[in-house]
């Protein structure tokens, strides 16, 4: 792995590689050479710093690394998930051939089928009216409570699909800071609300904090027997559920061979389908499920995923990038950045190997975003002119769904490339001072002005382009950054599967708990924090 990166950093100064603009003008078929179709979507990956050479080392590279053979083992069933001794099958939940997934032996096609079943009829009733409060009206407002994975995908999703929301009210709490769910009950009727309470756990503070405020307001409002009207959960512990109180009718499993951040696709979706319907979840699944198939049978240079994680791994090791933007040009797409972050950085922000060595590379750069245009007004002056250089990742629908505002979404468009094209293209100093000039500046002033006005361009972006965002197409741009977040994983040799990295500070904030309510002294904490709880605790009073 190491020679053939070695190998890449020279084709990157031999072949001027980074020299983008330059390869655009040298190459009127360069789009049409580095960019891939999967039926509505495209994919152009022409704008970033890739040539015939550069591919056949990154496909050099997949094959050094066996990132086929891995994907094949995670569609198997096998127990790649090391650390915590799991598979990792969030494929089986949206396997729409009911091809047969086996863990230890067992099917998990049907079990994976009779949860997606009830939860069906459960939405379905919620959505018709049929399923009723403790006084006997109707659900009007749904609050998720739920953190991390139990919680990102569904925000970001249900947002994401605002014009297909045509059930109740849906509310999502996640903060342990009793702010998030005060405002939150504020906005409710008690008799008309039901509480999801969404842990893979079932033990995450925060959640398990939230849960029993709502629950206390449910019973203050309306009874202790009202309790468990109000209440539905998801979760693998079925057990825990059991002991809080929630009646196994309403409870949703799912299995420990889905991770949370991979698991919008199971139970968790709940809120989505309640808001959405059954269909239109089911064609989420499908979603998903096409890109599988194009991940698990497409050929390297072919295949969007592979070649996904493949730009991503050179931009951080070859070309040593340390970040990513993801900027969707999509307003309703607004929470797929944070949903991308911990999708990517919770399963690779990992600096040991699957042999628990040390890493050889660099593992998963900063993802961050914001959608357009609002970024432009904010952090794009340094993802132009800034000394870092921020590979870019556009997303962008065709048709937006305001038909009669379809001047604002050509706007949208125009802006949208118009980004990819500057990051590209850039602006030299002669192209600069000749601007100043002919618009009627001094010689001299426009010596001083143009440095300014200078892009450097060969800033790489990618780009998606897809119809529109509905179910499906939202369903296939998540399962692309889930396989992207795979192959980058098995290029880094870790373990995407598992994260250690948030056990600490949970174990200090248990530890540190009796300290910040005086029950306990702070001895034995360094001087900083001892520091930080006496201020705190004397501004309490
Ligand atoms: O703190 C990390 C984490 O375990 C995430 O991986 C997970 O999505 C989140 O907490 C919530 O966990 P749970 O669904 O078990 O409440």
């Amino acid at each position: 792995m190491k020679t053939i990166v070695e190998q890449l950093k020279s084709a990157v100064s031999a072949t001027n590689a980074t020299y983008i603009r330059a390869a655009f003008a040298a190459d009127p078929n360069r789009f049409s050479r580095f960019s891939l179709s999967l039926g509505d979507l495209l994919f152009d990956y022409s704008k970033c710093a890739v040539n015939d050479r550069i591919l056949d080392g990154l496909e050099a590279l997949a094959k050094a690394a066996k990132v086929e053979e891995k994907r094949d083992a995670m569609f198997r069933g096998d127990v790649i998930n090391i650390t915590e001794e799991r598979a990792v099958l969030h494929t089986a939940l949206r396997n729409r051939s009911n091809r047969p997934i086996l863990v230890g032996g067992k099917d998990v096609m049907p079990d994976v089928n009779a949860v997606l079943e009830a939860m069906g009829a459960f939405a379905d009733d919620v959505r018709a009216g049929a399923l009723k409060g403790a006084t006997g009206k109707k659900i009007t407002d749904v609050v998720n409570i739920g953190i991390g994975g139990s919680d990102l995908g569904p925000v970001m999703a249900t947002l994401a699909l605002a014009p297909f929301h045509d059930g109740p009210r849906l509310h999502f709490v996640s903060n342990v800071d009793g702010a998030h769910i005060a405002d939150t009950l504020k906005l409710l009727d008690p008799e008309t609300s039901l509480f999801i309470v969404a842990s893979k756990t079932f033990t995450t503070i925060e959640t398990m904090t939230n849960a029993a405020t709502a629950r206390a307001f449910i019973a203050g409002k309306l009874s202790e027997a009202a309790v468990g009207h109000h209440f539905a959960a998801v979760s693998t512990a079925l057990d825990k559920v059991a002991a809080f109180g929630i009646d196994a009718s309403r409870v949703f499993g799912f299995w420990d061979w889905v991770g949370g951040r991979y698991s919008i696709w199971s139970a968790i979706g709940l809120p989505l389908m309640i808001a959405i319907g059954s269909e239109s979840f089911g064609r989420f699944l499908d979603g998903g499920h096409a890109i599988d198939e194009h991940f698990r049978t497409a050929p390297v240079r072919e295949n969007i995923p592979m070649l996904l994680g493949l730009i991503g791994f050179y931009h951080r090791n070859v070309l040593g990038y340390p970040s990513r933007a993801i900027l969707p040009y999509d307003q309703r797409l607004s929470r797929f950045p944070a949903y991308l972050q911990q999708l990517d950085m919770e399963s690779n922000g990992k600096a040991v190997t699957l042999d628990s060595k040390p890493v050889e590379f660099q593992t998963g750069p900063v993802v961050w975003g914001e959608p357009g245009t609002n970024g432009q007004h904010a952090f794009y002056q340094l993802i132009h002119q800034g000394t870092d250089i921020i590979p870019a990742e556009f997303m962008i629908a065709a048709n937006g769904h305001e038909k009669d505002l379809r001047h604002q979404h050509q706007l949208v468009i125009a802006n949208c490339l118009a980004q990819s094209e500057a990051l590209m293209k850039g602006r030299t100093l002669a192209e600069a001072k000749a601007q100043l000039t002919s618009n009627g500046m001094e010689e001299a002033k426009a010596d001083k002005i143009a440095p300014h006005r200078v892009f450097t361009g060969n800033r790489p972006s990618l780009t998606f382009v897809y119809e529109q965002l509905d179910p499906f197409a939202l369903g296939r741009l998540i399962a692309l950054y889930e396989h992207r977040v795979f192959v980058e994983g098995a290029l880094f040799n870790i373990n995407s599967f598992d994260q250690w990295g948030v056990e600490l500070g949970k174990e200090l904030a248990t530890g540190l708990l009796p300290v910040v309510e005086g029950k306990e002294s702070a001895e034995g904490h360094d001087s900083s924090t001892a520091g930080l709880v006496a201020a705190l605790l004397k501004a309490q009073g």
